[in-house]
């Protein structure tokens, strides 16, 4: 296969964004940007150099809730005429900029507004530091357009360089080259040489501080978390040494951690170079690290390869889990990794209940069409998508398989690709005909019918299965205190707090509670996952706990079942609803928009 044949010309087009890139594309983005705390606006330039392809009088960018104030064409900057099209629900509004057939540079001089769902405003009470304001963006998927207007599609791809005016006492830093201390003057430049897809686009704004791990890594943070987070992180070296030796030479020159206050309604986010965290996972005995090994991993599979529509989803984040779990396993062995894959087919499990296992949100291959993307971004695109690859490599064996994927991801580099590309390239580089292997492979079942196929294989864990162990003969009877627990990770308690049966007594709750401290853990998954149990069974000892998370974490993945545990009974409704009046303010975006709905 020819780059030409995998480029944007035969890219499928993406029901999520107005842009027409066969006919005039992007290449370029230079951004000139000022970050206003007062207002609260983005305000500036976006500068494009840009291809007209078919040569004809008019580029299309997203735009959503945004001024545009004036578009000019070339770098004499000569006022164009322009129009917004239609709002559409998600989507927002095209930008139709009038071009000439020559036109190879076009700047959009815009404003942000109070509906920029990519950005949150964290007051400095927000933040641990609580001197100085907090700002931060999350683009992906549709929201890049919401702070700056761009095509925003993962098929289309740029380069960017930025120069971003913040107040003086605060840094920026974006998914690009960095700085590593502050300056006197607020003005900061960025420069991103590889081209990139719009949902990478990201800057932050605050008191921040680098410390190195690494000569090629390192983590910026608030003053106030810095050394608890070089303590969490200080595998990410040996994390990406061991990801060149399975899939190759990292491409992006730094890889660096931001860690986030913790209303980020993520675990993590790929932004390229500069990987956005959660503060949740700073559990002091580095057990949540994987989500680094995760976002590490979407250097190869998201960022260097990039879904090239919503609806490939899971060849982003399938990709990911798959990779995050070999990384995993090269540096803390097959014992370590089995107790992510059962945990993740625990979730997957769940998520088919959820969805219903005939729903047609459970292919691998999603139809997103007349949606937000959010809502197609379920479990189903990481563990599926995982599993399935987990079973290709159990058919052909794991040199092959690497083989393959390496191959894979220097064929595509720089490049989008979408479930058809990818299983040609399946069929052309490793199935080669082999019929019976096909079959082991099994394409229909896992990417284009709903559910799980009947010969996919369950994960085990021994470690789990000492957990089972203890967990059973608390049920028979034998006190909590005395358990068989020494040595376990957050993973294991994570196991044993899911095994525990949906009705307990008060009394079990409280043996436990006093036995193994579960409502004062450190941990936030084991927070999050006790909170489910202390909602069900009603124990008030943990409310306060409970309260003190609900108004501290904006972490949606952890939000959503609690609040969804609260508002199966009426008084458990009411006190969601009181938690979340004092919440919200906390939350970015991303969380309220599913919050809302569920609480409404
Ligand atoms: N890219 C995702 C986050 C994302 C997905 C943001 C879709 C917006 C839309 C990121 O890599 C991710 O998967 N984060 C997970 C952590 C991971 C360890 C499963 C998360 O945030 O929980
Ligand atoms: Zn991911």
């Amino acid at each position: 296969m020819t780059t030409e044949q995998l480029g944007i010309a035969q890219a499928p087009s993406d029901v999520h964004s107005y842009a027409k890139p066969a006919e005039a594309v992007a290449r370029h983005l230079d951004l000139d940007i000022a970050v206003d705390f007062d207002k609260k606006v983005i305000s500036g330039k976006a500068s494009y150099q840009i291809e007209n392809l078919a040569k004809g009088n008019q580029i299309i960018f997203d735009t959503r809730g945004l001024n545009i104030e004036q578009v000019y064409l070339g770098k004499e900057q000569t006022p164009t005429t322009f129009r917004l099209g239609d709002e559409k629900k998600f989507l927002g509004k095209p930008l139709i900029v009038d071009i000439k057939p020559e036109t190879d540079y076009v700047t959009i001089q815009y404003s942000t507004t109070a509906n920029a769902d990519a950005l949150q405003w964290l007051n400095p009470q927000q933040t641990a530091g609580k001197k100085h304001p907090f700002l931060f963006t999350q683009s992906q998927a549709i929201l890049a357009r919401t702070w700056i207007p761009i095509q925003d599609s993962p098929g289309i791809r740029i380069t960017y360089s930025a120069k971003v005016q913040v107040p003086k006492e605060l840094m920026a830093v974006m998914s690009a080259e960095n700085p590593q201390q502050k300056n006197n003057t607020g003005s900061y430049t960025f420069e991103m040489r590889q081209a990139i897809p719009s949902y990478l686009m990201a800057l932050s704004v605050g008191d921040m501080v680098f410390k190195p791990i690494g000569s090629q890594t390192g983590i910026y943070a608030e003053p106030a978390t810095i050394d608890a987070a070089v303590y969490e992180f200080a595998e990410m070296d040996k994390m990406l040494v061991a990801a060149e030796k399975l899939y190759g030479k990292y491409r992006w020159d730094r890889y660096d951690l931001l860690v986030l206050p913790p209303s980020f309604p993520f675990g993590g986010m790929e932004n390229p170079r500069l990987t956005f965290v959660t503060p949740t996972v700073l559990a002091k005995d580095r057990s949540l690290t994987s989500l680094i090994a995760h976002e590490l991993a979407h250097s190869w599979s998201g960022n260097l390869v990039t879904n090239g529509t919503w609806d490939d989803f899971w060849l982003n984040e399938g990709f990911t889990v798959y990779f995050e779990r070999r990384i995993m396993e090269e540096i803390y062995g097959k014992d370590y990794a089995d107790m992510l894959n059962v945990l993740g087919y625990q979730d997957l499990e769940h998520t088919l209940e959820e969805l219903g296992s005939n729903s047609d949100d459970t292919r691998l291959k999603l139809d997103l069409e007349g949606r937000d993307p959010d809502e197609g971004l379920t479990d189903i695109a990481y563990e599926k998508g995982n599993f399935f690859l987990q079973n290709i490599e159990r058919a052909v064996g794991r040199e092959r398989f690497d083989q393959f994927l390496n191959k894979y991801f220097q064929t595509f580099a720089f490049k989008s690709t979408n479930t058809d590309l990818f299983l040609d390239f399946l069929r052309t580089e490793l199935i080669k005909g082999d019929e019976q292997l096909a079959e082991q492979i099994n394409i229909e079942g896992w990417v284009y019918t709903p559910g799980l196929p009947d010969d996919h294989k369950k994960p085990t864990s021994s470690r789990f299965a000492q957990v089972a162990a203890a967990f059973n003969s608390w049920k028979s009877g034998k006190p909590a205190n005395q358990l068989q627990t020494k040595d376990w990770s957050s993973h294991e308690w994570l196991h044993f707090i899911r095994l525990l049966p949906e009705q307990m007594s008060q009394q079990q709750m409280a043996e436990l509670d006093k036995a193994f401290g579960f409502s004062n853990s450190g941990n936030s998954e084991v927070l999050a996952a006790w909170f489910i149990h202390t909602i069900r069974n009603n124990y008030t000892a943990a409310d306060k706990a409970l309260d003190k998370f609900l108004t501290s974490v904006g972490r949606r993945k952890f939000l959503v079942p609690l609040y969804k545990a609260l508002i199966t009974t009426p008084t458990g409704k009411k006190k969601a609803q009181e938690i979340y009046v004092r919440a919200k303010p906390n939350y970015h975006a991303v969380s309220t928009n599913t919050l809302d709905a569920l609480l409404k």
